[in-house]
């Protein structure tokens, strides 16, 4: 599937995992994703000699060889780690970052009171990672991001691209086995900004890292 065309004396940026947003010190919000498609981007790019780095949220991998990782918890935690990076060549935004944190985490453990049936929470909009990398004045010469999606994956997706200004976006379907989070498996549909699309897989996500950095690479060669 891949043609392995080299990164080296790229410098990368790969997020990875969830973000946990915590309610008090017990509970927490987040997304599902258990790291392995970032984490094999990771690896993949470094094998084909770019210096990497990886932002990783809490996740329970190890990490890949020849890879630099800076462990993160909450989505504002990635936001500040993954800016800190500029300048770089190239950010890919694996990760599955909250939408929303908890307006007013609590210092201490939230009691059940007798008789409670409900409880509310006031969520504020987290920042937006992958629009700010994509805007910043240190612009990366690509910005990929993922599109995680239930339902009009193509629509949604190319949405993402536009109103984010990313080069690559790459929608997986969720929420079904064999795809998206936590499996080793994964498909992937590729925008450009150009407007070209291409379908990688279903194949394992080590090979589908492969398989995007080539389009990486070849993306990079026309810019
Ligand atoms: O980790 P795995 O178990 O292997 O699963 C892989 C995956 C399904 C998590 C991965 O392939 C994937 O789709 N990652 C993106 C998940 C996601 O949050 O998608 P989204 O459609 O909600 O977000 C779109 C893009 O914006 C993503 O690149 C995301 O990293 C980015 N984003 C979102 C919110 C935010 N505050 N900041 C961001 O940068």
């Amino acid at each position: 599937m891949s043609t392995h065309a080299t990164l080296s004396g790229l410098r990368i940026v790969v997020s990875a995992g969830p973000t946990y947003e915590d309610i008090d010190p017990v509970r927490f919000i987040g997304n599902r994703s258990s790291g392995k498609m970032g984490f094999a981007i990771a690896q993949a790019a470094a094998r084909r000699g770019a210096q990497v780095v990886l932002v990783a949220g809490p996740v329970s991998l190890p990490t890949p060889d020849g890879v630099q990782r800076l462990d993160v918890r909450s989505a504002a935690q990635m936001h500040e780690a993954v800016l800190a990076q500029l300048p770089a060549d190239v950010y890919v935004g694996a990760a599955a970052v909250a939408d929303f944190a908890p307006a007013h985490p609590a210092g201490s453990k939230i009691k059940k009171q007798a008789g409670q049936d409900t409880l509310t929470l006031t969520l504020v909009r987290t920042r937006d990672i992958l629009a700010d990398i994509a805007s910043h004045a240190q612009r990366p010469r690509l910005v990929v991001g993922f599109a995680a999606e239930t339902d009009h994956v193509e629509a949604y997706a190319r949405g993402k691209l536009e109103n984010k200004r990313l080069d690559l976006i790459a929608a997986n379907r969720v929420g079904v086995a064999g795809s998206g989070f936590e499996s080793d498996d994964n498909t992937l549909n590729v925008y450009a900004a150009t407007g070209d699309s291409k379908v990688l897989g279903p194949a394992p996500k080590t090979e589908l890292a492969d398989a995007l950095l080539d389009l990486v690479a070849q993306s990079l060669s026309r810019h």
